[in-house]
């Protein structure tokens, strides 16, 4: 059996003003009308062999990602949802930890987690299941599987992996441009799509061996919460007082770049993160100027623009490679090629509380 385990969380503070703290970036909505995190549930679901679906997420999203699931449940009807539910992020190592430690005591050692992230698009299911499936053994022969996805331009905001065929020489996570171009042009590196295929106890052993901390400070967590949860395994809250004394860490720096046991499974699925706005923007298609709109907008003399308004009328004049999105509380206007730095807008939001 194999446990789809969806991690939502983080605050997609690159996609500032549409992603806040409570409305994350899984949940935003594409022109289809499904959310990211739906699409993420339907990927795991569609898989064989596939009896539950684990989603790790804050607590205050818990109603917000039920209602999400059973809006497109039908035809899966036989598929469980469980949940670890976190009182606030300490990013995905702590995450997983808890996943890891959760299947063990509920499916034992040996079970088979694949990770998803809640914020991608991936065009080909068929490849898509057929990348799992080469995965599926690599994780039962205790190796931590990355999917690898085939570069294209010197993006900083993904890990790097080092490949041979299945074997992984590097991993590493975001590296700064000039390493990113070098990367980029030695051919020998994929993109970290960010899934990961792994046991249950594989991961428990890395983790011991890389980031102990982590990993004793979830189970303690979990302990504390099991007690206070009684036989309640299909929704773990995980108690904050605990979980406090878990340090924040990635899954990518805390294990991966630090693992001998990584392997990777190179594949073309049509995978695309939704990590900024121009991720966002290049799902819609672009008129004869290059511009990409959403909304009720009007222009004059503007050139490769993207710009996205929910309620009001936007105008532009005499502009071009800019982003613009328009929310009832708060506008962004920002350089297309400073899209990565939508953050530090959100960081400093968030500091002023
Ligand atoms: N439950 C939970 N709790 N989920 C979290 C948390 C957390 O504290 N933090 C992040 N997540 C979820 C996000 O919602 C997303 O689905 C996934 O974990 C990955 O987190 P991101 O914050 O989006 O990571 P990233 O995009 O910076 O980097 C990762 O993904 C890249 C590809 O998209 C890394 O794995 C990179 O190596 C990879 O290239
Ligand atoms: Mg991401």
């Amino acid at each position: 059996k194999l446990i789809p385990t969806i991690l939502c969380g983080g605050a997609g503070s690159r996609l500032w003003p549409v992603s806040r703290e409570l409305h994350p970036k899984p949940f935003i909505r594409l022109a289809d009308g499904h959310s990211l995190l739906q699409k993420a549930w339907l990927r795991g679901a569609a898989l064989p062999d596939v009896a539950q679906v684990l989603t790790v997420t804050n607590r205050e999203l818990f109603f917000k990602t039920e209602d999400d699931y059973r809006a497109v449940a039908k035809g899966h009807e036989g598929l469980a949802n469980s949940y670890i539910l976190e009182p606030f992020g300490r990013n995905t190592a702590p995450a997983i930890a808890a996943a890891a430690l959760h299947v063990a005591a509920t499916h034992g050692l040996d079970a088979v987690l694949l990770v998803l992230a809640a914020d991608h698009l991936i065009a080909d299911q068929a490849a898509f299941g057929a990348a799992v499936a080469q995965a599926i053994p690599l994780a039962q022969s205790g190796r931590l599987v990355t999917f690898g996805i085939e570069t294209h331009t010197p993006e900083t905001g993904f890990g790097y992996i080092e490949a041979e065929g299945n074997t992984v020489l590097r991993f590493v996570e975001k590296p700064s441009l000039e390493k990113a171009r070098e990367y980029l042009a030695s051919g020998r590196y994929l993109w970290n799509s960010g899934m990961f295929c792994f046991s249950a106890g594989s991961m428990i052993a890395e983790m011991e061996l890389h980031c102990p901390q982590i990993l004793a400070a979830t189970r303690a967590c979990l302990a504390e919460s099991r007690s206070a949860s009684g036989k309640n395994f299909t929704q773990c809250e995980l108690d904050a007082a605990a979980f406090e004394q878990v340090a924040d860490d990635s899954i990518d720096y805390a294990v991966m770049e630090k693992s001998a046991r990584v392997s990777v499974v190179p594949c073309n699925i049509g995978w695309s993160d939704i990590g900024s706005w121009n991720a966002l923007g290049e799902l819609i298609a672009p008129d004869a100027d290059g511009n990409r709109i959403d909304g009720d907008v009007r222009l004059h003399d503007v050139s490769d623009c993207f710009i996205q308004s929910n309620e009001r009328l936007v105008g532009a004049v005499g502009v071009s490679n800019l982003i613009i999105v328009d929310t009832p509380d708060a506008l962004l206007v920002a350089d297309r090629s400073r899209v990565q730095d939508v953050k530090h807008l959100y960081v400093s939001l968030k500091s002023e509380g």
